[in-house]
């Protein structure tokens, strides 16, 4: 029997400040209405005073490592999923480090925005299966509201703030990751950017005035390019492991719209029940949505083992992904 690399903890942390879509209607031309039934957000959480997010990342990390029964000195190695790092250096994934106190642990971020969580999985399982000892922290950890333009409504009722995480390693045993299936597209990148604060442009008045410190989408094409390639690479999965659609007994796709979930499910022939929904309460949190998920799912009682679970994550980039395993 081959490695395979197991969860052996979940964990999760949203910042302080709840907003609602009524919240909302303060700030920009917009409405609660409107927002429900385009997205299918009704509130998110926002970072507030002394909240950052390796704050937010090492909170959710604390949660998975109470939940592994490990101490933070087993740790090998820390990845975070983040396109919004506290600051360029240190990394997050440093930060975390520190925080946790654990000594033995490489770390290090990596940028796939909605996709990171999956991307970081991805990787992590290709290190335990070569070594199953190994115990790995894996982190999506997002503070979109600092990278979100508050006059742009187009944008702006869309995020949200918050950390999950996962602690793996291995086991030989016919369960855990079974596949996982990476993909990306540069030349569709224009479509959703931050173009400022990297070190392509000097960071001047007019680049602050003219709005690049800030999320910029173009929300059609890139709904249209989602479905496209959720739909694709999850079949993509299926079908690396022979299985049937009726075979997946929870879907945790990344939380971006309620469209595009909705897409999803009936694309794949699933029953509602059998795909996580939590975008109502969070809004999109890139690459955090599917780790909050998991960790949702995991300590209300939703996982049972052997249980066959698809994940599936589209963002900028582009980037998109799937993981396939069985709980
Ligand atoms: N409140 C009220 N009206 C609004 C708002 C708002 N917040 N935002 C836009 N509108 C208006 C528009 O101005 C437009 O008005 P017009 O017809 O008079 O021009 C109308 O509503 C329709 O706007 P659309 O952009 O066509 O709305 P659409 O149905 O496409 O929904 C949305 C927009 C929700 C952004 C959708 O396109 C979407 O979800 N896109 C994909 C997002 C996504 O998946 N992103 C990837 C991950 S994110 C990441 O990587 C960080």
């Amino acid at each position: 029997m081959p490695n395979r690399t197991v969860i052996i903890g979940t964990g999760s942390a949203l910042p302080c400040r709840l907003v609602t879509n009524k919240d909302l209607e303060a700030v920009v031309e917009t409405s609660d209405e409107w927002i429900r039934t385009r997205t299918g957000i009704e509130q998110r959480y926002l970072i507030g005073e002394g909240e950052t997010n390796s704050f937010l990342a090492a909170r959710a990390a604390k949660k998975a490592i109470e939940m592994a029964r490990i101490r933070p000195d087993d740790l090998d190695l820390i990845i975070v999923g983040t396109f919004t790092p506290d600051m360029p250096m240190p990394s997050v994934a440093c930060l975390v480090q520190k925080e946790l106190g654990a000594k033995k642990a490489g770390a290090f971020d990596l940028s796939a925005t909605c996709s990171g969580f999956i991307y970081g999985l991805s990787i992590a399982d290709k290190f335990i299966r070569d070594n199953r000892k190994m115990k790995i922290l894996v982190v999506g950890s997002e503070v979109l509201s600092r990278r979100t333009n508050w006059s742009d409504r187009t944008t702006c009722v869309l995020f949200g703030d918050g950390a999950g995480a996962a602690v793996v390693t291995g086991v030989r045993e016919d369960r855990g990751i079974l596949s996982t299936h990476l993909h990306a597209d540069g030349s569709l990148g224009g479509l959703l950017t931050i173009k400022g604060l990297g070190t392509a442009q000097p960071v001047t008045a007019e680049m602050l005035g003219l709005g690049w410190q800030y999320i910029q989408m173009q929300g059609k094409e890139v709904f249209k390019y989602a479905v496209k390639a959720l739909e694709a690479v999850a079949w993509e999965a299926l079908s690396a492991n022979n299985w049937t659609t009726d075979q997946i007994d929870l879907l945790l796709a990344h939380q971006a719209n309620i469209r595009i979930l909705d897409f999803l499910r009936e694309r794949l022939g699933l029953s509602e029940d059998k795909v996580f929904i939590n975008i109502n309460k969070y809004g999109n949190t890139s690459a955090a949505s599917i780790p909050i998920a998991l960790d949702e799912a995991n300590r209300s009682g939703l996982l049972k083992p052997g249980m066959r679970l698809l994940m599936v994550a589209f963002g900028g980039g582009f980037t998109w992904g799937a993981l396939a395993m069985r709980w």
